[in-house]
C-alpha cells in the first residue's frame, strides 16, 4: 500500500501528463472522465493531508486568492521591446514590398561581415507578453511585461493557465530558470467567451488581445480560471545549473519544448537569406486567417547567440531581432454614404462607402454591411467613425461604430440636448437599378429585388439560367459566352437569344474564321430549343421559387402557358405542393406588365408545347379549397367547408345576402371583388374532373410508388440523380429537395450526409438504388 503522500505524488504526476497531453501536446491519452476521477480523488486526500499538497498540483490551478492590486515586481533582465519592419502591399496586384524588411538583413550581414545571416523566424502573438520564473523546476513568480522594467505579479492568475507548466518536465531541472512569451486567448475561446457576455448582458470584448488582458488581470484568479488562456514560449531569458547551454535560439526553443512548453507548432524554424525568410513571411501570412491564434507578423531573430550578442542592442531594442509585421487587418475610418448594390441573384446588399483607409495591406473604400438586420444591429449611419475589417481575402466589413464619435446636432438652443445628425438607414423600397419592388419574406435575412431578367444587374444570371442544360438546354452557349454577349450589349432579354445570327456572335470571338462553326453549332442548339416541353420553359423564365419540380407541377396542371399565366394566387396555392410563398411568387411574376411584355416578345420566337389542363385539377382547387387561401380574410378549413356548404353555388358566394357578415364584407371590397370573379371564370374554364379520378393523384396508374414523396441523396452507383428522378416522376412518384415527416422514402447513395441523418432521425424508410429499382419494376 502506498503511503497517502506517495499517493499524492503519483495522481500529481498523472494529472499533470494527463494535461499535458491535452494542454500541449494536444493529444489526449486518456477520457476526461478518467482524469476527473483522479483529480477528485486527489482533491480529497489534499483536503484530509494538506502537509502533502504539491506546488505543482492541478488543483492549484482553479484559481482562489483574491488580491487587493497587483505587487510590483522589478525585472532582472528587462523586457525589451523589438523594432518593426511593414510590407505595405501593392494595391492592384497585393504584392508584398518587403525594402523595410531587406534593410535590416542588410545591417545584420554588414554588422557581422557575412553574405548570409542564419535566422530564426517563428509568429508574433499578439497577446501580453509575460515572464515566467521557474526556481528549480517550480513556478515561482510569474510577471507582466509592465514598462519593461517593472511589471505585475500576476502568479496566481498564470498558475490558472493550464498549458503553462506548474512544474518543469524532465529529469534534471535547471535551478533558475526565467522564460519569456505570450498568453493570448485562442480565436475559438475568445468567441465563445464572447457569446456568453452577450447572454448574460454584459460588454462583449474588442478583440482576443483586450479578452487575454482583462483576464490575465483579474484581482479574483477565478474568473481567470475560467477564461481559458493559453501560452507560447519564445524565449529564455535567464538559465542557470542546466546540463548543456543552447547556443542558437531554435536550441532554445527545443529546450523550452522539452520542458513542457507549447511552441508554435509548425510555424518557427531557422532560414538561411532574407529570401528564405521572406518566402516564410509570406506563406504564414496566408495561413494567418486559418490559425486558431491572431497574429500580427513574424518576429526574425539572428539564430546564433553568440552572433545575437556581437549585434547587442540599440536603446531598448535588440538589433538582432525584428518583427516584420503583417499589413493591420482593422482600421478606423468614417462613413460617406450607404449604398444598396444588386447581386446577381437579386439579393440587395447595403455597402458602406467609406473615406479611404489603408488596412489589410490594401487601401479600402467599400465594406459590406451584409444586409438590413445588420445594419441595425451594429446601427451604422452616415458620418460615423468605423471599425473595418479586412482578414485575409475576405470582403472588407464594418465591425462596429465608434458611436461617442457620431456626428450630433443640439436640437435646443443651449445645445443641452443632442440629436444624432443622420437618421438610422432603412433599406429601399424599390431596386435602385431597375425600379421593381424589393422583398424580404418572412424568415429571409436578404432582401431581393422582383425584377429577375427586368433587372440588370440580374440579367446575365437569367439568362445564364434560361439557356442552362436542365432549363431550354442550348449547348453552346453558356457562363462565359453569356457573360461576353451581355458585357457586348448584345443580349438583353430571353428574346435576344432568338435573334442571334453569326455576326453577333462573333462580336465575342477573337479570330472569325475558326467562330463560324462554334457560332453554327449555337444557332443551331437555338433553333431547336423553339419548342420547349412547357415545364422546361416555365423553369427557364428563373421566377422566384420555381425549381424544376414546381415547373412541372404548374405543367402537369394547367397544361398550358395560357392557364399558368392566368392562374389566380390562391388557385395556385390549392396545388399539392405549392405554398403560398411559391404562389405569390408565381402569381406576381406573372402579373408585373414588364415581365408580361418580355414574354410576350419571347413567344414570338418560342412555343412552348401545350395540352389541356389536367382533370384533377379542378378538383384541387375546389371552392373549400381556395377559400381557405384568399387574402384579406383567414378561413379555417372547417369554415372555408361551411361557408361552401351555405352558399352551394358560386353565384351565391358572389351575390348571396344571407351568408356570413364577414364574408359579406370581404367580397364588398372592389379588389376582393374583382380576384373572386377571376377566380371563378378561371376554375369555370378548368376541364370537368370525371367521376373515378377526382380524388386520385395526378398520375392515375395504380403503380406502388404513385403519390409517394422520394428524396435522393449521394451519389447512386448507376443512376444520375436526375435519372432517378426522371424515372420516380413517371411512375408517379414526387421527388423532392428536402426530407420531412411527409417524405416517404429516402433514396441514399454513397457519402450521403445530413438529409440521410435527417431520414434516420424521423423514421423515414431508407433505400439503395436497388431496391428503388425493384419497386419500380425494373
Ligand atoms: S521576442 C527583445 N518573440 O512583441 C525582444 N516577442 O515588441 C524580445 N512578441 O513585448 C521579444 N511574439 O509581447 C518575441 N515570437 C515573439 C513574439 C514577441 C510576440 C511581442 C512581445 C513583446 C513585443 C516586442
Amino acid at each position: 500500500m502506498p503511503t497517502h503522500q506517495q499517493r499524492i505524488r503519483t495522481l500529481v504526476q498523472t494529472l499533470n501528463r494527463y494535461a499535458h497531453e491535452y494542454y500541449t501536446l494536444d493529444a489526449p491519452s486518456v477520457p476526461d472522465a478518467e482524469y476527473d476521477r483522479l483529480y477528485r480523488e486527489l482533491e480529497a486526500l489534499e483536503a484530509e493531508y494538506p502537509q502533502f499538497r504539491l506546488p505543482e498540483s492541478p488543483t492549484q490551478r482553479v484559481g482562489g486568492a483574491v488580491l487587493d492590486g497587483f505587487e510590483t515586481v522589478v525585472h532582472a533582465v528587462p523586457m525589451l521591446s523589438l523594432n518593426n519592419a511593414f510590407s505595405p502591399r501593392d494595391d492592384e496586384m497585393g504584392a508584398f514590398d518587403h525594402a523595410e524588411f531587406l534593410a535590416f538583413d542588410e545591417r545584420v550581414r554588414k554588422e557581422l561581415g557575412v553574405s548570409q545571416v542564419e535566422y530564426a523566424a517563428e509568429p508574433k502573438f499578439d497577446g501580453l507578453a509575460v515572464s515566467l520564473l521557474y526556481q528549480n523546476g517550480i513556478l515561482a513568480q510569474a510577471a507582466t511585461r509592465g514598462d519593461g522594467t517593472t511589471g505585475e505579479n500576476v502568479t496566481e492568475n498564470i498558475k490558472t493557465v493550464r498549458n503553462i507548466p506548474l512544474k518543469l518536465h524532465g529529469e534534471k531541472q535547471p535551478a533558475l530558470l526565467e522564460v519569456r512569451g505570450e498568453v493570448l486567448m485562442l480565436k475559438a475561446d475568445f468567441a465563445a467567451l464572447n457569446q456568453r457576455q452577450l447572454e448574460a448582458g454584459q460588454k462583449p470584448f474588442a478583440n482576443p488581445r483586450n479578452a487575454a488582458a482583462g483576464s490575465l488581470r483579474q484581482l479574483d484568479s477565478k474568473i481567470t480560471a475560467q477564461r481559458k488562456l493559453h501560452f507560447f514560449a519564445y524565449s529564455i531569458a535567464q538559465l542557470s545549473g542546466a546540463e548543456r547551454l543552447p547556443e542558437s535560439h531554435i536550441e532554445e526553443l527545443a529546450l523550452l519544448h522539452e520542458l513542457g512548453f507549447s511552441l508554435p507548432e509548425g510555424y518557427f524554424g531557422a532560414y538561411t537569406g532574407a529570401a528564405a525568410v521572406l518566402r516564410e513571411y509570406e506563406r504564414l501570412a496566408e495561413h494567418r486567417p486559418r490559425l486558431p491564434y491572431e497574429i500580427d507578423g513574424m518576429v526574425v531573430k539572428v539564430n546564433s547567440l553568440a552572433e545575437q550578442q556581437q549585434l547587442g542592442f540599440v536603446s531598448r531594442a535588440p538589433r538582432w531581432a525584428i518583427a516584420h509585421k503583417f499589413p493591420a487587418e482593422e482600421a478606423l475610418t468614417t462613413v460617406e454614404a450607404i449604398d444598396v448594390q444588386v447581386g446577381r441573384t437579386g439579393a440587395i446588399t447595403p455597402v458602406a462607402r467609406l473615406a479611404p483607409v489603408f488596412v489589410g495591406g490594401v487601401t479600402v473604400t467599400n465594406a459590406t454591411l451584409h444586409n438590413q438586420d445588420e445594419v441595425a444591429r451594429k446601427d451604422v449611419r452616415v458620418g460615423d467613425t468605423v471599425v473595418v475589417r479586412r482578414a485575409g481575402d475576405v470582403i472588407p466589413e464594418v465591425v462596429r461604430v465608434l458611436l461617442e464619435r457620431r456626428p450630433m446636432q443640439p436640437v435646443d438652443l443651449l445645445g443641452e440636448q443632442m440629436e444624432a445628425k443622420y437618421e438610422p438607414f432603412r433599406l429601399p423600397e424599390t431596386c435602385p437599378v431597375c425600379s421593381s419592388v424589393v422583398e424580404r419574406e418572412a424568415g429571409e435575412a436578404v432582401a431581393r429585388c422582383t425584377g429577375g431578367m427586368l433587372c440588370q444587374a440580374q440579367r446575365a444570371q437569367g439568362l445564364i439560367h434560361f439557356a442552362s442544360r436542365k432549363a431550354m438546354d442550348i449547348a453552346g452557349l453558356g457562363d462565359k459566352q453569356i457573360e461576353a454577349l451581355v458585357a457586348a450589349d448584345v443580349l438583353h432579354s430571353f428574346a435576344d437569344i432568338y435573334q442571334l445570327d453569326i455576326a453577333k456572335l462573333q462580336t465575342i470571338k477573337d479570330s472569325k474564321s475558326a467562330a463560324t462553326k462554334w457560332a453554327q453549332n449555337i444557332l443551331d442548339s437555338i433553333a431547336q430549343s423553339r419548342t420547349p416541353p412547357l415545364a422546361r420553359f416555365l423553369f427557364a423564365l428563373g421566377i422566384r421559387h420555381v425549381g424544376e419540380s414546381t415547373a412541372k407541377q404548374l405543367a402537369a396542371a394547367f397544361g398550358n402557358l395560357d392557364t399558368v399565366r392566368r392562374a389566380p394566387e390562391p388557385i395556385l396555392a390549392c396545388l399539392p405542393d405549392i405554398g403560398s410563398v411559391v404562389a405569390h411568387a408565381i402569381a406576381h411574376y406573372f402579373r408585373q406588365p414588364a415581365q408580361q411584355k418580355m414574354l410576350d416578345d419571347l413567344l414570338q420566337h418560342v412555343a412552348p408545347q401545350a395540352a389541356e389542363p389536367s382533370p384533377q385539377t379542378r378538383a384541387h382547387a375546389a371552392p373549400e379549397q381556395w377559400l381557405q387561401r384568399l387574402p384579406g380574410i383567414k378561413l379555417s378549413e372547417k369554415r372555408a367547408a361551411e361557408l361552401w356548404q351555405l352558399a352551394g353555388s358560386l353565384h351565391a358566394l358572389q351575390t348571396d345576402q344571407a351568408l356570413p357578415q364577414e364574408w359579406q364584407d370581404w367580397r364588398k371590397q372592389p379588389a376582393h371583388a374583382a380576384l373572386l370573379q377571376d377566380i371563378i371564370t378561371f376554375t369555370e374554364g378548368l376541364p370537368e374532373s370525371s367521376a373515378d379520378d377526382v380524388s386520385g393523384s395526378l398520375h392515375p396508374e395504380n403503380h406502388p410508388i404513385a403519390g409517394k414523396t422520394f428524396v435522393l441523396t449521394g451519389t447512386l452507383p448507376t443512376l444520375k440523380r436526375d435519372q432517378a428522378a426522371a424515372l420516380i416522376e413517371a411512375a408517379g412518384g414526387k421527388v423532392s429537395g428536402s426530407v420531412s415527416k411527409k417524405t416517404d422514402f429516402v433514396v441514399a447513395g454513397e457519402a450521403a450526409g445530413s438529409k440521410l441523418e435527417k431520414a434516420q432521425t424521423l423514421g423515414v424508410a431508407v433505400l439503395s438504388e436497388e431496391e428503388l429499382l425493384g419497386m419500380l419494376g425494373n
